[in-house]
C-alpha cells in the first residue's frame, strides 16, 4: 500500500526495504544520514545500508531507551550536521522506534529550520503510531514538552522488523493497535480477536494487514485535524489515564502497559456514562495479549495527575469513552466529577 498525502508517503508492504533507495533518490539529497539507537543499529543497520547502495550514507547512534530523547542527544545531532556540511537539502532517516523518530524529527526539523526527513520504523508501536502523524520532540522538564509538527518526506513500513522486537515491546503496540479497533473500526477489532495466534507468532502477512489498517485510521484522522484540535484527540482513549499510571509507577510500567489499564478504565467510565455494553470484550482482547487492566493505584493521586494533563487545556480533563467498540466520543469533566466517577470504576474494577 503507497498512500501519498500531506504526511509524505507513506509505504507499507512487505520487503518495503526494496523500496529505500528509490524514496531517497526522489528527494535528491545532498547528503544522507542514518540515525538508529544502539541496540537496533546491531541488529539492522548493516542490513538496511546495503539498500541504498548508490551513495555515501553516514550513520549516527543514539542512545536506545527513553533517556535518548534529550536535550544531549539533539545537540549531539545537532552538532553531527553542522561538522558534516549538512544543508536544507540533506536528509535524516530515522531507523528505530518512537524514540529515535521523536529525537530525529525534531532535530531535522530545526536545523536550518528544516531540512529532509524520512522514518524508516522498527517497532509495532512505531509502525502504527508514531511514525504517522508528524508529531516529534523530547523530553525537557516533563516527557515530550519540547517538540513541534513536522512531516516526513516518506515514511517506509516493512514488518520484517518485528521478528526482533523484544515480546515487552511487541505488547507495547499491540496495545495500541487494539486501541484503533475501539476508537474507530468495529470490524479491525473483530480481525484482531480472530488472529490472536497469527499476530503472537508475528506471522508477517497478518502484521503487515495489521500495520496497513492502523496507518491508514490514523492517516485519516491526521488529514482531518493535524494539530489536535478535535477529532485527533480520539487516539488518546486510554492515555489520560495511562500517562498518570506511568508516571504514578515513576515509569516503572510501561507506556503500553500503562494504556492498557487506561483503557480497561475509560470502558469502566463508559459503561458509568454511557452504558458502553462491550467493557468485557475490550477487557478480554486485552487480556490475550498479556495485557493488564488492572492496577493498585491510589485513587487522589490518580486524579491530580489527571487534571495535570497537558491536553485538559481549559482546566478540564479530557476523557476519551466509547459508545461501542468502533465509536467513541470525547468527554470532557470537571475534578470534582472525575474523581467520583474514577472512585466508582477503581471500587467495580
Ligand atoms: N510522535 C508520536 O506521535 C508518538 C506517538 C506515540 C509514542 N511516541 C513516543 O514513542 C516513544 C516510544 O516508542 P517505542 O515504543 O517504539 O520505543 P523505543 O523507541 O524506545 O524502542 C523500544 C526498544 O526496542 C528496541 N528496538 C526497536 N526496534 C527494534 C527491533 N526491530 N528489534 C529489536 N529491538 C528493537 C529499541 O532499541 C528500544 O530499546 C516514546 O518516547 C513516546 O513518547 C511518539
Amino acid at each position: 500500500m503507497i498512500i501519498e498525502c500531506r504526511l509524505g508517503r507513506i509505504i507499507v508492504e512487505r520487503e518495503a526495504l526494496n523500496f529505500l533507495e528509490r524514496e531517497v533518490d526522489r528527494i535528491k539529497p545532498s547528503k544522507v544520514c542514518i540515525v538508529t539507537d544502539n541496540v537496533v543499529g546491531k541488529i539492522w543497520l548493516d542490513n538496511v545500508i546495503k539498500y541504498i547502495k548508490g551513495r555515501d550514507v553516514e550513520k549516527v547512534e543514539v542512545k536506545a531507551g527513553e533517556g535518548g530523547k534529550s536535550l544531549k542527544t539533539l545537540s549531539m545531532l545537532w552538532r553531527k550536521f553542522i561538522d558534516g556540511g549538512y544543508t536544507r537539502k540533506s536528509l535524516a532517516i530515522a531507523l528505530g522506534g518512537g524514540v529515535v523518530g521523536d529525537v530525529t524529527g525534531f532535530a531535522a526539523s530545526t536545523f536550518m529550520r528544516g531540512i529532509y526527513f524520512a522514518q524508516v520504523p522498527t517497532t509495532l508501536l512505531s509502525q502504527v503510531d508514531s511514525s504517522i502523524g508528524g508529531k516529534n520532540g523530547i523530553n525537557f522538564h516533563g516527557k515530550n514538552m519540547i517538540g513541534t509538527f513536522y512531516q516526513p518526506s516518506f515514511t517506509l513500513i516493512d514488518t520484517k522488523f518485528i521478528r526482533t522486537l523484544p515480546y515487552e515491546e511487541f505488547l507495547n503496540g499491540m496495545a495500541e493497535v487494539i486501541k484503533y479497533g475501539v476508537i474507530c473500526d468495529r470490524r479491525f477489532f473483530k480481525y484482531v480477536e480472530e488472529n490472536v495466534e497469527a499476530i503472537k507468532n508475528r506471522e508477517e502477512n497478518v502484521l503487515n494487514k495489521i500495520a496497513e489498517e492502523c496507518v491508514k485510521m490514523k492517516v485519516n484522522i491526521v488529514l482531518e485535524d493535524e494539530r489536535e484540535e478535535g477529532l485527533r484527540r480520539i487516539l488518546n482513549f486510554g492515555h489520560t489515564f495511562g500517562h498518570a499510571i506511568e508516571k504514578l509507577s515513576r515509569y516503572r510500567i510501561k507506556h503500553g502497559f500503562a494504556v492498557s489499564i487506561g483503557m480497561s478504565m475509560a470502558c469502566g467510565v463508559a459503561e458509568k456514562l454511557t452504558g458502553f455494553p462491550e467493557k468485557t470484550q475490550v477487557l478480554d482482547l486485552l487480556k490475550r495479549f498479556d495485557l493488564p487492566t488492572n492496577a493498585r493505584i491510589e485513587l487522589d493521586s490518580m486524579v491530580e495527575e489527571m487534571v495535570k494533563d497537558k491536553k485538559a487545556w481549559y482546566g478540564k480533563t479530557v476523557l476519551i469513552v466509547p459508545e461501542e467498540i468502533g465509536r467513541v466520543k470525547v468527554v470532557e469533566v470537571a475534578k470534582e466529577q472525575l474523581a467520583r466517577i474514577l472512585k466508582e470504576v477503581m471500587a467495580s474494577a
